[in-house]
């Protein structure tokens, strides 16, 4: 246990060091793990971690708040499987955009087992990069993930079978704009396909199988070009279940929102034994992301775009210490 823990509110030192431990398992763009945390004798605070935004993936910093709202949504289901309650403030003081939220556990809470199922999801969830199977995920656990983008401000839409074809156009678009912009790609080369001993970025390990041409519209090369070939049989599903996470604004308390409600979805899809990836080239390049809006309709903003379906489990990705990412006062 790192020096630096201490009691806060009704947690003891071990469950603040828990419940930290399940808020650095969230997914963030390429592992960059842009998020700090600060404990008082009260509060726990998440920040944005401004030295590990992505500039050229991520210039207006949406990931990077999706980031850090995925994991405060680990933050408080792990406290509240611990019985006690959360008082939440989201973007507490306007004049210091990096603070993110002030969670102080105080009281106590009824833990539902739909609560405890979430909470295991935390650390069961990995990204999944390889084919998964050609079987529908079933409507009732849709019907899940919808009312978890719910819970917390958000919306979650499926891509209609009729839709997908344009969608593929879209991302394929995204990819070749992405592709001929020499800052993004060496962005992506500096934090992927890691093979040393790092703490973040994404192994080689979890880039899965090299994509072929066909299916860059659902998969990033992670391995850039050094992942194993695809063998015969293992294609990439045909018709994958493509959910896209939105909000009804496009201003900072929607992205942190959007974050939370992308984790719930994911924690839901876990517990449900499905897995996941993500395909973000459609809302990093900006005219993607206004295509993808009208073709939903156009009322709302896209802010992640999840790829879901039955899959072989992915190994999980490293993460930096604790007292890297985190201070007492
Ligand atoms: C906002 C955001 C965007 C992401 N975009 C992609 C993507 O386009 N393609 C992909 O394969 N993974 C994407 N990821 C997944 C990350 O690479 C992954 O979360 C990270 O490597 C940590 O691994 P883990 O999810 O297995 O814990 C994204 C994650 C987040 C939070």
């Amino acid at each position: 246990m790192t020096t630096l823990l201490r009691p806060v509110g009704n947690l003891t030192d071990g469950e603040v060091e828990s419940v930290l431990q399940a808020a650095i398992a969230a997914p963030s763009l390429h592992n960059s793990q842009p998020w700090l945390f600060r404990c008082t004798d009260r509060t726990i605070e998440l920040r944005a971690d401004p030295e590990r935004m992505l500039p050229a993936s991520d210039p207006d910093r949406r990931e990077t708040l999706l980031a850090c709202g995925a994991a405060l949504l680990n933050l408080r289901i792990a406290i509240g499987a611990l019985g006690s309650a959360v008082d939440l403030r989201l973007l507490p003081d306007p004049a210091d955009r990096d603070l993110l939220a002030i969670l102080r556990p105080e009281g106590f809470a009824r833990v539902t087992p739909h609560d405890q199922r979430l909470a295991r999801a935390i650390r069961q969830r990995h990204t999944s990069r390889r084919p998964f199977l050609d079987e529908p995920v079933p409507p009732e656990l849709c019907a899940e993930m919808r009312r978890a983008a719910r819970t917390e401000q958000s919306w979650l839409a499926t891509v209609a079978p009729a839709q997908q074809s344009r969608l593929r156009d879209i991302l394929a678009e995204a990819h070749r704009v992405q592709q001929q912009d020499p800052q993004f790609r060496a962005e992506f080369e500096a934090w992927t396909a890691r093979t040393g001993d790092s703490s973040d970025g994404v192994p080689l390990r979890s880039a899965g199988i090299r994509p072929a041409p066909q299916d860059v519209w659902t998969m990033r090369d992670f391995g850039t070009g050094s992942a194993p070939e695809r063998r015969p049989g293992k294609e990439f599903e045909s018709d994958p279940l493509v959910a896209v996470i939105g909000s009804f604004h496009d201003l900072p308390l929607a992205q942190l929102n959007a974050g939370q409600a992308m984790q719930r979805v994911l924690l839901t899809a876990t517990a449900g034994g499905l897995a996941s990836s993500f395909m973000s080239q459609v809302i990093e390049v900006p005219s993607a992301r206004a295509e993808l809006r009208g073709l939903l309709g156009g009322a709302l903003w896209p802010q992640t775009v999840l790829r879901l379906g039955y899959g072989s489990p992915a190994p999980p990705t490293p993460r930096r210490r604790l007292d890297e990412v985190l201070s007492v006062d």
